[in-house]
């Protein structure tokens, strides 16, 4: 991996705040000598070479985005991306090409790339083609691919950058690299990949409790409990402490869970209400604007790090597993909430790059609270260089298309995602198994009824499927538990599109609907709504993971109403 300094970088950006980072230079074959750099009224410019017939993919969580390739994207944190603009809960300055390499920009800035969506004027005569001669046949055709065009990337109010190119034969072993930049993937203990059931936000510790009992009775296979807002005096902002009126009593009801076998997993956000018993301590290390009547914790100070980690940790040593830490991404295109880009923080971070770091800052607070304690959590922002945070991406406002698109990307960037069940997406008893069966083939098993009071299948009239599909996951949580593994020590994803590892077969290159699932599992879910849809499986041999039928690769069309999942045996 080469790191390439252009300009003067800035103090704060992802790899000063990345305890784990850890370079070794080396040569690379990129051309680095091609690679231009001007500082402009808006900000770094620097234009990087394309290869005609190259693909790329990246710039984090992209739900409505996968090949990158002729597109403009802006990367800015935001809960509610609508559109391939580069806005994402989690936005990354990384990207990977199949041309067999990668570019790490290490900023916490809203860059701004164009992936061959830009070209340079060149000379044309009056029928429009360009004034030099085209000598091959090659050259003649070219027009519409992206032989002439370059990669542009803007990086406002700097004045310069580190880039790190690192190289491989495949785009997995391209991320792999990137991600073991940031020190390799995170583990995950056995427990947070079995199944996490969110209550609904308003239930009391009686009605969890007898929720906690039903699943038990009934042999569903839930191993963590989490509670949604009301479990605070007050949430938003956050008071981070227990609700007497529908929490009278806190320990017994973690007590009570352990005894069942259960985790527990507590949401919460960032922004202190001035009733919590940190919000006074932490008033001097805040940034300069309030969001929802709290303070806003500048993480990047130890001091304010230290204050809700302590308190935090109250909650840990009562039997607090796990923790679901929200609305960290900021809002541009819906709510507008969140604190602005030009907000001042005691550590010298502006508004812009806290949104940028704030997902990691958080989760590096919880980590030092839960100690050594393993956890596989839950986060609405991430960003550079957060593959070892044992966090997973999750939204509740896609359609389901998205929520599959999303785990074919995030492993691009260090990512983890769950395309979270949740009751209100579903219509109709079909579309909330489907979604279930693409949650059951993903990183984490995610029931969120924080908005509904009955377990949602009991409208659908289907526990019995839940069942079936939650001890399906059950089966799969030791090759989970091994992909895992293999995150940390090697940084290969658990969950990848098939570009990752079938970089040579173009077939793969726009293939956003199916991913590589552990080692050796290939998944096409089927999107709510339909009953059919086209699998391309790769050369090599593969089985039915649920009959073991010997299956030829290629296209075909599958009609079902389960999940079309393969296993690999070559
Ligand atoms: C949202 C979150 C939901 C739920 C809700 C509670 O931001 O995405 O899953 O936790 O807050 O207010």
């Amino acid at each position: 991996m080469k790191k390439i300094t252009l300009g003067t970088p800035e103090r704060f950006t992802p790899s000063r705040f990345c305890p784990t980072f850890h370079h070794e230079e080396s040569d690379v074959s990129y051309p680095v000598k091609d690679i231009t750099f001007a500082k402009t009224k808006r900000g770094f410019l620097i234009k990087l070479p394309l290869q005609k017939g190259e693909h790329i993919y990246g710039l984090g969580l992209q739900l409505k985005a996968f090949d990158l390739i002729g597109k403009k994207m802006t990367i800015r944190p935001n809960a509610d991306p609508m559109a391939a603009t580069g806005d994402s809960h989690a936005p990354v300055p990384f990207f990977v090409s199949t041309k067999g390499y990668g570019v790490y920009l290490d900023t916490a800035r809203y860059a701004e790339f164009y992936f061959g969506s830009s070209r340079p004027l060149k000379a044309r005569d009056k029928d429009g083609k360009p004034k030099e001669i085209a000598i091959s046949t090659e050259a003649l055709y070219s027009h519409n691919d992206t032989a002439d065009a370059m990669i542009e990337i803007l990086i406002p109010s700097v004045d310069g950058v580190d880039l790190y190119i690192m190289e491989g034969d495949t785009v997995g072993k391209v991320v792999a690299q990137y991600n073991m930049l940031a020190g390799g993937g995170c583990c995950a203990p056995e427990w947070g990949l079995s199944a996490i059931y969110r209550c609904y936000s308003r239930y009391s510790q009686d009605k969890v409790l007898e929720m906690a009992k039903y699943f038990r009775e009934k042999e569903i296979a839930i191993a963590t409990i989490g509670l949604e807002p009301g479990w605070q005096s007050h949430a938003y902002s956050c008071s981070y402490v227990w609700n007497d009126a529908l929490y009278p009593a806190p320990q017994k009801l973690l007590d009570e869970l352990r005894a069942m076998g259960y985790h527990v997993n507590l949401w919460e956000h960032a922004f202190v209400h001035p009733s919590s018993p940190i919000y006074e301590k932490l008033l001097p290390y805040s940034g300069d604007h309030e969001v929802w009547g709290g303070c806003v914790p500048d993480f990047a100070t130890s001091e304010a790090k230290k204050i809700f980690a302590d308190h935090t940790k109250t909650l840990v040593a009562m039997g607090v597993d796990s923790f679901k830490i929200d609305e960290c991404d900021s809002s541009d295109l819906t709510g507008n909430w969140s604190f602005p880009n030009h907000a001042s923080f005691p550590s010298g971070l502006d508004g812009e790059q806290y949104h940028s770091l704030f997902g990691t800052l958080y989760m590096q607070t919880i980590l030092a609270a839960l100690g050594d304690a393993p956890t596989l959590s839950e986060v609405r922002n991430a960003g550079a260089l957060a593959a070892p945070y044992p966090f997973v991406l999750y939204s509740d406002l896609y359609d389901h298309r998205d929520f599959i698109r999303g785990n074919a990307t995030a492993g691009f960037s260090g990512l983890l995602w769950t395309p979270e069940v949740r009751d209100t997406q579903s219509r109709t008893k079909e579309e909330f198994i489907c979604r279930l069966q693409s949650n059951v083939f993903s990183v984490q098993c995610l029931i969120n009824a924080w908005y509904c009071e009955e377990a949602p299948w009991l409208a659908f009239d289907c526990e019995d499927e839940v069942k079936y599909w939650l001890s399906v996951r059950e089966s799969l949580v030791p090759m989970l538990k091994e992909a895992f593994d293999r995150y940390q020590n090697e940084g290969i994803p658990p969950v990848r599109a098939l570009v990752f590892d079938y970089t040579d077969d173009a077939e793969t290159y726009r293939i956003d609907d199916e991913y590589l699932f552990c080692r050796d599992l290939l998944v096409a879910p089927i999107a709510a709504g339909r009953d059919e849809r086209e699998v391309y499986l790769p050369a090599g041999e593969w089985v039915d993971f649920f009959t073991g039928e010997r299956v030829a690769p290629g296209k075909f069309t599958v009609t079902t109403d389960g999940i079309p999942v393969y296993r690999r045996v070559k």
